[in-house]
């Protein structure tokens, strides 16, 4: 479903991608892990195209998305969800969903698409006319997979859901990544520190060290050894 190989990219003069590759198999939950700063998030930047890359490539099924604009990649079927949820505060829950369905540009079946993300995540319907920025964290994780699943996408990119957030909604976010694999729709990559949720969650799993891939596998290739060397402080 995604090919990242080769990923480079540079801030400032620094090297901070140095060749990432990994492939996310279709229908899969696919889970990036490593240490602070090791450059997970500039990599899924690099996949929406939020960051520039200096080489590499990226496609999504078959459509080279290396050089496309991010509006490009997200009708291509991206939806991300960024670290720190990033939802409009100031807009009401309802008109932050309604951006999610319009940045599709197919607004038919408003109800039931709507009603769907609403058996995902039954706290948004009563909370409707709220400003997003009333919300709890947990609440606005929420909105914002909700608002990036009205985009209808074939690759789910989730930065870090369960950051901060109490362990009844991390609960319902696990369950709905499940739900969504069994659904058999869409990928899920998702980048992840806890590592439970991950090994609970994951088909296949990748570890970034400084910028670059330093082991990948099956979940059940995660194990304990693999987890001290690369991922323990
Ligand atoms: N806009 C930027 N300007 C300068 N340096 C940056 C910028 N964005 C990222 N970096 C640096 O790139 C490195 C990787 O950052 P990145 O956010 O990708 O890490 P991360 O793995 O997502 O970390 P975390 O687990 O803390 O979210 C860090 O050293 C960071 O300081
Ligand atoms: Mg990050």
């Amino acid at each position: 479903m995604l090919y990242v190989q080769d990923l480079t990219v540079s801030i400032s003069g620094s090297q901070i991608l140095r060749g990432v590759t990994f492939t996310v198999p279709p229908n899969s939950v696919f889970c990036l892990m490593g240490r602070n700063g090791v450059g997970k998030t500039t990599t899924l930047k690099s996949i929406i195209g939020l960051q520039q890359s200096d080489g590499g490539s990226i496609r999504l099924g078959g459509d080279e998305m290396t050089r496309q604009k991010p509006e490009h990649r997200a009708r291509g079927g991206m939806g991300y969800v960024p670290q720190g949820r990033d939802i409009f505060p100031h807009l009401t829950v309802e008109e932050n969903l309604d951006i999610g369905l319009r940045a599709q540009g197919k607004s038919a079946g408003r109800k039931e698409k709507f009603d769907r993300v609403f058996t995902l995540f039954p706290i948004l319907k009563d909370f409707l006319p709220r400003k997003g920025g009333m919300l709890s964290g947990g609440q606005q994780q929420e909105l914002a997979i909700a608002r990036a699943l009205l985009t209808e996408p074939r690759l789910l990119i989730l930065d870090e859901p369960t950051e901060g957030i109490q362990p009844n909604i991390i609960d319902q976010i696990g369950e709905t990544i499940k739900m969504l694999r069994c659904e058999g729709q869409m990928s899920i990559l998702l980048v992840e520190q806890y590592l439970d949720f991950c090994k609970e969650l994951a088909d296949e799993f990748a570890i970034m060290d400084r910028g670059a891939v330093v082991a990948s596998g099956t979940v059940a290739e995660l194990t304990d050894d693999v987890v001290r060397k690369h991922l323990t402080v």
